[in-house]
């Protein structure tokens, strides 16, 4: 199975093909930024990107994404130097706490602001109810969101 994952191409052994895709990046791949919260589709911690889209990577098969361009949050800082600039909000505005969330919530604001290049508290919210944060990080998130879209 050949999978397009930030940019490259990775060949995945078929053994893996019924696997949830969230593993297949961390153990076949060592793209670990995505994280097993729930593993049902509820949490949002293994938020990618699906062609632009966020998707669960837990509810997703390799199979399912076949010929799609994934991005995990390892690449949205492709040359490893300079960072997004909604990474760099989030660093700016201190979002993290305990952190297990955040990657899936970037990559959420990401294709957020693809979309809607300035939005509201509202949309921002409606953008990332899926992304569960139990520190209580959202209104750190709603302000590095609004940063980033300046
Ligand atoms: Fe995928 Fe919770 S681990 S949504």
């Amino acid at each position: 199975m050949e999978l397009h994952i930030n940019g490259e191409r990775h060949d995945v052994p078929p053994i893996w093909q019924d696997e949830q895709l969230l593993f297949v990046l961390r153990e076949v791949l060592g793209l670990v930024g995505a994280k097993l919260g729930c593993g049902l589709g509820q949490c949002g911690a293994c938020t990618v990107l699906v062609d632009g889209e966020p998707r669960r990577s837990c509810l997703l098969r390799p199979q399912d994404v076949l010929g799609a361009q994934i991005t995990t949050i390892e690449g949205l800082s492709r040359d490893g130097e300079a960072l997004h600039p909604v990474q760099q909000a989030w660093l700016d505005e201190r979002v993290p706490q305990c952190g297990y969330c955040q990657a899936g919530q970037i990559m959420s604001a990401v294709a957020l602001l693809r979309r809607q290049p300035r939005p509201g508290d509202a949309d921002i919210d409606a953008a990332l109810a899926g992304n569960l944060c139990r520190c209580g990080t959202q209104q750190r998130i709603r302000q590095a969101v609004h940063r980033a879209a300046q």
